[in-house]
């Protein structure tokens, strides 16, 4: 049966950190996969989700199915992070919320629903470049992939003119996955103005938007963050998406929580479409993972430990700032003040402009690891590794 199965190329993500596990050398250093470390090189567990998960393990609850589309307070308290509390999209129940497998299994369930109701004609258009895995997900559940230009290799920033003319030419129909901020892998945004442009202009296109939310709470704040989500909401647009993932921000990687909204016309829409999600989770997974669900919701749902998350986020955030200042203070003082870009990017990561080459001297060299497209986690670095990164790097340069 298997004889003739090839073996697959490893993930260039999670294939790195594999390496890296793997790799003998003391002092080696993980800049390529997305995970926010703290000051001890740690991936944090944040207070609030510590105190959760102690009062769930005296209660000794049983450990039943959740329903098809996970925890109902989980769902309304993702709504309203989403959203906003007060979001008349919401009080109108044009929501339709399934709690997933992370965010990307959020993903993978809207593309399959997504999949059966354009049929043969469903076509996605992907930022260039994007996280590697939503071509991968969008190909696999069937979708025709275009992309529109995003990053400009010149200054470093957006070509938001570029990105504009590619969307003014989408036909009525096409999704457009966009990164509703701390864009994955080049760290560079639309602000407020260039959002309700685009948003204008999908609109008008009928284009359908679908936002992958994945670092709320990692640039400017919660509310901030969502900018283009709520943009959207305010836009008058008849439908849209939001897959989002508390990886990152609950610190809850291998928990795997995140879940998908689609905004419908009305209240009926969204419960047909909801309907929809669930007949697609069934088939895939059943149901949702429980755990993460409840410390999420136990957070969000209690004033006193939110504003402890909350508070823990904004500190994680500072530490971002402060390390991708660090760095960029660090590469100019060895003399290359060409990096100071760095500095406009934002989120977990940066699109570093090293090349393929330098980025496995990098590793060969110097046990640093990173992608080789050159994006590197700044969440990665901390006080004790700054040095040694700025000084490999200053060396391939
Ligand atoms: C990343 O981009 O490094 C993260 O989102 C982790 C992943 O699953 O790729």
């Amino acid at each position: 049966f298997f004889a003739s199965v090839e073996m697959a190329p490893g993930d260039p993500i999670l294939g790195l950190t594999e390496a890296f596990v793997a790799d003998p050398r003391p002092g080696k250093i993980n800049l390529g996969v997305g995970i926010y470390c703290d000051e001890q090189g740690k991936i944090p567990l944040m207070k609030a989700v510590r105190d959760v998960e102690q009062s769930l393990a005296k209660a000794e609850n049983p450990r039943g199915y959740l329903p098809i589309n996970g925890l109902k307070a989980y769902n309304e308290l993702t709504q309203q992070l989403l959203f906003g509390a007060d979001s008349p999209l919401l009080a109108e129940g044009r929501v339709a919320t399934a709690q997933t497998i992370g965010g990307s299994a959020a993903l993978r369930v809207a593309a399959d629903l997504l999949k059966q109701t354009a049929g043969t004609g469903a076509k996605i258009a992907i930022s260039n470049p994007s996280w590697g895995n939503h071509h991968v997900v969008f190909r696999t559940a069937g979708f025709e992939l275009l992309e529109y230009r995003y990053y400009d290799k010149a200054t470093h920033g957006l070509d938001f003119a570029g990105m504009l003319e590619d969307l003014g030419k989408l036909e009525p129909g096409t999704v457009v996955l966009l990164h509703a901020c701390c864009h994955n892998p080049t760290g560079v945004d639309l602000d407020a103005a260039q959002w309700q442009q685009a948003i204008e202009l999908m609109k008008e296109r009928q284009l359908l938007p679908f936002v992958d939310a994945a670092y709320q709470g990692f640039d400017k704040g919660l509310d901030a963050d969502a900018t283009a989500i709520r943009l959207l909401a305010a836009s008058g647009i008849e439908a849209f998406v939001v897959a989002n993932s508390y990886s990152k921000s609950f610190s809850l990687y291998g928990e795997r929580v995140g879940a998908i909204s689609m905004v419908g016309r009305d209240r009926d829409e969204a419960a047909r479409v909801l309907s929809r999600i669930k007949t697609t989770i069934r088939s895939i997974y059943s149901s949702p993972a429980a755990h993460g669900a409840y410390l999420v919701a136990g957070v969000l749902g209690n004033p006193e430990l939110r504003a402890s998350w909350e508070d823990e986020l904004g500190g994680m955030r500072t530490r971002i700032h402060e390390m991708r200042a660090g760095l960029v203070d660090g590469l100019v003082a060895a003399g290359l003040p060409q990096f100071d870009f760095i500095n406009r990017q934002a989120g977990m990561f940066s699109y570093s402009g090293l090349s393929k080459a330098q980025v496995e001297r990098l590793r060969e060299d110097f046990a640093i690891y990173a992608l080789t497209s050159g994006r590197i986690c700044v969440a990665a670095l901390n006080r004790a590794n700054l040095d040694a990164v700025v000084a490999a790097i200053a060396a391939v340069s």
